[in-house]
């Protein structure tokens, strides 16, 4: 069964085809990172007004490379939040016009279900129960997910996501947007030990992360006039400390609530120091997924995955969470 899916919650404009919830037959992707990149950040008007653009044609290329005609298209899944409304208006019309067009259904999907999911396009043999740390732009949740269509919340953060941090220190740290892969790699040429910043630690499973920003801040501040190797192990520095941070309560979860499979998912699973020490921490205790860069990032095929399994299974979420179906 083909799902057609449509994923323009921010900047980066997406269709896919993926079959049976699993299989992606295409994962056509469009980044805005050109259009936004002379102001610094994602410009929300701007970006709604390019989805619209681009749609059509990432439509067509979508069905060609996946080998597909409307008629094969079973499900149509839209991202309908979180997200820049806007932008998310653009893709779902689109997808409530094609619904129509074609006779074929339409689901809404939860873009955090998306970034779950899409842990099961790179392992098809993955199945809940899960343990799930999601790390995004606006998230940093760790979730339970007991079976297809149910997420519990069980930790998450006070105030910045990991994303929303790493992007404000890369700017105090004179980088450009898109900034967080651009910290990743200021970070690669730093060393974290010539210049220590605290460790977030919150009881629990919660996170917080603007005191270690704006200890950052002053550090800059105490600084004057930092060298390129000091930005360079400032950023590594911060971006240890946010790994470290995220990994101390995902292994804390994992000791509270053991599970055979952990998923690492997010725009922020991109990150290389993440991704190493993700490994580590959780070991052989469980089977780590974290699914390759481009899965990582917000993509189509996340969104057809999630909206074939959200069919299936009825969500039992509950919505303060902000992870309703
Ligand atoms: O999931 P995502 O693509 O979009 C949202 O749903 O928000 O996540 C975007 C976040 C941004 O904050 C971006 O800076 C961060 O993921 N990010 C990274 C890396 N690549 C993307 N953060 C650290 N290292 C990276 N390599
Ligand atoms: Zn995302």
């Amino acid at each position: 069964m083909l799902t057609l899916g449509i994923e323009t919650s921010c900047d980066e404009t997406s269709v896919a085809v993926v079959e049976d919830g699993r299989k992606t037959l295409s994962n056509v992707i469009h980044s805005q990172v050109q259009l936004h990149a002379g102001f610094g950040g994602v410009v929300p008007e701007l970006a709604a007004r390019d989805h619209l653009e681009r749609l059509p044609g990432l439509l067509e290329l979508a069905l060609e490379r996946a080998g597909a005609r409307p008629s094969d298209i079973e499900l149509i899944a839209a991202t309908r939040g979180p997200g820049l409304a806007g932008c998310l208006l653009v893709g779902t019309g689109i997808a409530e016009g094609l619904s129509a067009a074609w006779s074929v259904p339409l689901t809404g999907v939860n873009h955090l279900w998306g970034h779950m999911y899409s842990a099961m396009l790179a392992v098809p043999d993955l199945e809940p129960p899960l343990l799930g740390l999601v790390v995004s732009g606006a998230h940093s949740d760790l979730v339970r997910m007991p079976e297809h269509g149910r997420f519990e919340v069980i930790g998450r953060t006070r105030d910045d996501a990991a994303g929303e941090a790493f992007d404000k220190a890369a700017r105090m740290l004179g980088l450009g947007y898109p900034v967080g892969p651009a910290l990743d790699r200021l970070a690669r040429t730093g060393d974290a030990r010539r210049q220590r910043l605290p460790r977030p630690s919150l009881p629990g499973l919660e996170y917080s992360f603007s005191g270690l920003k704006t200890a950052l801040l002053y550090r800059l501040r105490d600084l004057g006039d930092a060298d390129e190797q000091t930005r360079a192990d400032l950023g590594a520095a911060f971006e240890e400390s946010v790994v470290e941070s995220l990994l101390e309560k995902l292994d804390a979860a994992l000791t509270q609530v053991p599970s055979k499979e952990v998923v690492v998912a997010g725009g922020v699973a991109a990150n290389t120091l993440l991704r190493r020490r993700a490994a580590e921490v959780v070991g052989d205790r469980a089977r780590l997924t974290m699914p390759p860069l481009e899965l990582c990032t917000d993509n189509a095929a996340m969104i057809a995955a999630a909206g074939h399994f959200g069919a299936r299974h009825p969500a039992t979420v509950d919505p303060s969470l902000g992870w309703g179906g």
